[in-house]
């Protein structure tokens, strides 16, 4: 595909588009750094629908990473309950201790310094300085892997394939509105570009995707046979 032309179809396409969801920042406006990082740790083991309840009752409850730092762990945990993963939870409450007691409450804006942070990895980085900090960052997910493998019509299988799907994803990146980019490109995966049966015909992408030209789509990624 033509990599600059990507940005330019699919950002237009997320400004009609776009799911509103209770941890997006109305179009235009920064989001919290708070918000995005609680609401991609959520999202790590369960579905949008599934975590949106989740993500409300602990914003209500615990409005900024310092109220979140502040109370017992015991109380995070249980509202954490039917999340699943427990391990995640205590990461997520001394994480909001560590941003509360050795950033002041503000989380860091650089990838870089985001990943120093307990439970962060390389993609929860990636996400929270693309999409609150509006760096310039690549966010792959498995949403993320299937448009770029498609797109591009990439036949190496999954999983050793994602290096080169990283790579891929970061010629797309544009480097305005990455942020945006970024979670148009998971609404992408989610709505249009599904695993089975995308729908080819609503994609803002179609024109110069390799996997449809191919016939292929459906078949990509391919997955390493166990
Ligand atoms: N899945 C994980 N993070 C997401 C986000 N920010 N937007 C949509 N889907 C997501």
């Amino acid at each position: 595909p033509m990599t600059p032309a990507v940005a330019d179809r699919l950002l237009p396409w997320y400004d009609r588009h776009r799911r509103d969801l209770p941890w997006r920042a109305p179009p235009g406006v920064t989001a919290d750094p708070y918000r995005v990082w609680l609401s991609e740790i959520m999202l790590q083991q369960t579905t949008v629908p599934a975590a949106a309840p989740y993500f409300r009752a602990f914003t209500e409850r615990w409005p900024t990473v310092r109220d979140l730092a502040e109370s017992p762990l015991d109380d995070v945990l249980v509202a954490w309950a039917g999340l699943g993963y427990y391990a995640r939870a205590r990461n997520l409450h001394k994480c909001a201790r560590v941003v509360a007691e050795r950033h002041g409450g503000r989380f860091p804006d650089t990838e870089e310094a985001l990943l120093e942070l307990p439970g962060i990895g390389t993609y929860t980085a990636a996400a929270i300085a693309s999409i609150a900090f509006d760096r310039v960052a690549t966010v792959v997910d498995g949403n993320v892997e299937r448009v770029v493998a498609r797109l591009f019509a990439v036949e190496e299988p999954l999983p050793n394939v994602k290096p080169t799907l990283r790579r891929l994803a970061a010629t797309l990146t544009p480097q305005r509105r990455p942020g945006d980019f970024a979670q148009a490109m998971m609404d992408l995966g989610a709505t249009v570009c599904t695993p089975r049966k995308p729908r080819c015909m609503l994609c803002p992408l179609a024109e110069g995707c390799a996997a449809r030209e191919a016939g292929t789509q459906e078949e990509l990624p391919r997955r390493a046979a166990k």
